[in-house]
């Protein structure tokens, strides 16, 4: 019987993890492909007494306590969770299936066992209070087996079943599961489970699923059904320090400002004082607002309106907090990250990163090593690829509130966002706060950048030309500068090629190089900007997520960026350096344009087609743009 044919299915909603009540068991399944994890879901379904009637009681109980829909049940409640994740194309392909027993109702996530999908098998495990974990009698441990294992253990699953399937295939041989068993305990001893649980079973035939089977007699341990109904999973959430993420601020009318979201640990009552994290502001708690009335308590899981006594200000993604167990403030951390990006993690690439209800902007500074799930040894790598983990530092554009993952699942745990695609492309759990970056403060200087400029008599300006090798950059920049210089404006010109020998002397030409190089010569235009010249940049930077990175160093209107547009196909014409024939005969590798990508600027302030125009008509353009621009 497969789980597709379970005359259960159709009774399946998706349930988000937050949702979830007490007693409620969360967990997911993992295996690979054909381990039997449908096979095994269906069973379940089929043989657990399912009763709807209960099912719908326990929703429509939630939908009072947390809905917006009165007596009706509040389905948004159901699918909301997921479809915030689903707008950052997370959710793929987990579904989450509802069942109850006589002792325990469960959430079931199930997800795909196929390598690529990783990330759905993240989802699952993100907030699930159990893993079973399928292997194959035949096969044994797998690198899929322990790469599920790594990453349950990473988000925090606390409890394992590993479930030896198929044991009817291997004659229900003891030896066979005895072996498996201690292989696992060797693999699984560094990941910290609370509890490992190792059942033979059949899904086929129902073997020790939810009948003890006579066909095991040396098992001793419990059927799956029992152990899930029986297992203590009591979360600790409301133990832990009260924390409030604000999603939104609520404001109806004049009288009324209230801050709303789901307590994500801990416990908060009226008269208990709250500290807004990141600005150390305080305020004590006036009312616990929900649509039922108010509460005289609010615990871990449940969304509610909090109204403080004073005129505090917050916003959304702000982090309340007692005032006498606060989070840590940083804006630099070391964190596992996994990555579910088709596109490699690069260190120095501006991500978006979303932690509680907060999105802030974000770069991995270095990624300190990966790690073979295999092994649990480091690797080293300059990059992250598709559903790797690795170790890495970060830096966020402003500080953030969190805790330790291993203090707090709900404030230490983050997602990583692609900027253009909008796309999650990583999971992170932060270990800890750097704290050098903390005792580094900014120095204030007497003569200001407006000084400087009045002194020069002109505005200051980054002029980023940026096109294939060959296109002309250089050139054209270097008329640029000289017609400036001619009319008595300060400027320099930082080209590619020159860096090269010198501050970036170390750097080569792969994808995560590039994203470096890019980053040094953006501060270091910072740097002139502020001295109060127009500084001249001529580099290929074929990354429009480091250009853009590079313009949100500068004020409006401070960063132009020209796209010096010649075709490939003209550059290689002209290949003035002879590169363009040396990679296409094989002996440069990582060539822009013939084995490297370039992505053409979408916005750029200025674009120059030299076919159509000589360097200097070029450059008379970009100069009689800088005057209309009144920046010279
Ligand atoms: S960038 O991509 O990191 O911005 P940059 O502008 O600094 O490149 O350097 C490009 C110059 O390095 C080219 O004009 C060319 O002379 C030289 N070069 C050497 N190897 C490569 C390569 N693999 N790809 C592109 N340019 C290369």
């Amino acid at each position: 019987m497969d789980g597709a044919q379970s005359p259960l299915t159709e009774l399946s909603v998706e349930i988000p993890v937050e949702t979830a009540e007490r007693g409620l068991l969360r967990f997911l399944t993992c295996g690979s492909v054909d381990d039997g994890k449908s096979t095994l879901i269906g069973r379940l379904l089929y043989d657990s007494k399912l009763i709807l009637d209960d099912q719908l009681a326990a929703l429509e109980r939630d939908s009072r306590r947390h809905g917006t829909a009165g007596e009706d049940i509040d389905l948004a409640l159901l699918v909301d969770g997921l479809e915030a994740e689903r707008q950052q194309g997370i959710t793929i392909d987990v579904a989450y299936r509802f069942f109850t027993t006589d002792r325990r109702s469960f959430i079931v996530a199930d997800t795909p066992g196929h390598e690529q999908y990783t990330r759905n098998m993240a989802t699952g495990a993100s907030g699930a209070d159990l893993a079973v974990i399928l292997v194959d009698a035949r096969k044994g441990l797998l690198t899929q087996t322990r790469r599920h294992s790594y990453i349950c253990s990473l988000l925090g699953v606390r409890h394992v079943v590993l479930a030896v399937n198929k044991i009817d295939l291997v004659d229900y041989d003891q030896a066979v599961f005895d072996r498996i068993v201690a292989d696992y305990a060797a693999f699984a001893e560094g990941l910290g489970f609370c509890s490992i649980t190792p059942i033979p079973m059949s899904a086929r035939h129902g073997d020790n699923v939810t009948r003890a089977s006579s066909n095991t007699p040396w098992h001793r341990g419990p059927t799956l059904v029992e152990h899930l109904e029986t297992i203590d999973v009591v979360s600790d959430a409301a133990a832990k320090p009260f924390r409030f993420p604000v999603q939104w601020v609520n404001r109806p009318d004049l009288d009324f400002r209230g801050f709303s979201g789901t307590v994500a640990s801990g416990v908060v009552r009226p008269g208990d004082r709250v500290t807004v994290a990141a600005s150390g502001r305080e305020s004590t708690v006036r009312r616990i607002v929900t649509y039922d009335g108010d509460l005289a308590e609010a615990r871990a899981g449940d969304a509610v309106t909090l109204t403080l006594a004073d005129e505090v200000d917050i916003a959304r993604g702000d982090l309340l907090a007692p005032a006498t167990a606060r989070p840590e403030v940083a804006d630099q951390f070391a964190a596992h990250v996994l990555w579910m990006g088709d596109e490699p993690l690069l260190p120095g690439r501006p991500y978006l990163m979303r932690i509680g209800a907060r999105h802030v902007p974000v770069k991995v500074t270095a990624l300190k090593h990966r790690i073979d799930v295999d092994t649990q040894e480091h690797l080293a790598g300059r990059s992250l690829a598709l559903n790797e983990i690795g170790v890495c530092n970060l830096s966020t554009s402003a500080p953030i509130a969190f805790d330790a993952y291993a203090d707090n699942r709900e404030t230490g745990a983050f997602i990583l966002i692609d900027r253009y695609t909008n796309a999650t492309v990583g999971a992170g759990m932060i270990d800890f706060a750097l704290r050098r970056a903390g005792n580094i403060h900014r120095q204030a200087l007497l003569v200001s950048r407006e000084d400087r400029q009045r002194l020069n008599g002109h505005g200051a300006a980054a002029l980023w030309f940026t096109g294939l090798s060959g296109s002309g950059k250089s050139t054209i920049a270097n008329l640029v500068e000289r017609a400036l210089h001619e009319r008595g404006v300060r400027t320099f010109l930082l080209d590619g090629d020159n860096v090269r020998h010198g501050l970036n002397r170390d750097l080569g030409f792969s994808d995560a190089e590039r994203v470096e190089n890019v980053r040094r010569v953006g501060e270091v235009a910072k740097l002139f900007v502020e001295a109060g010249t127009i500084v001249l940049c001529s580099f290929i930077s074929p990354f429009r997520a480091e250009r853009r990175m590079v313009r949100e160093l500068f004020e409006a209107g401070e960063f132009l960026e020209i796209f010096v547009d010649t075709p490939l196909e003209a550059c290689i014409a002209r290949d003035p350096k002879g590169l363009y024939a040396k990679a296409l005969d094989g002996q440069i590798a990582n060539f822009t344009g013939v084995s490297s990508p370039y992505e053409a600027p979408e916005a750029a302030e200025i674009v120059v087609a030299t076919e159509d125009l000589s360097a200097q008509e070029a450059a008379d353009r970009i100069v009689e743009a800088l005057e209309r621009a009144g920046r010279i």
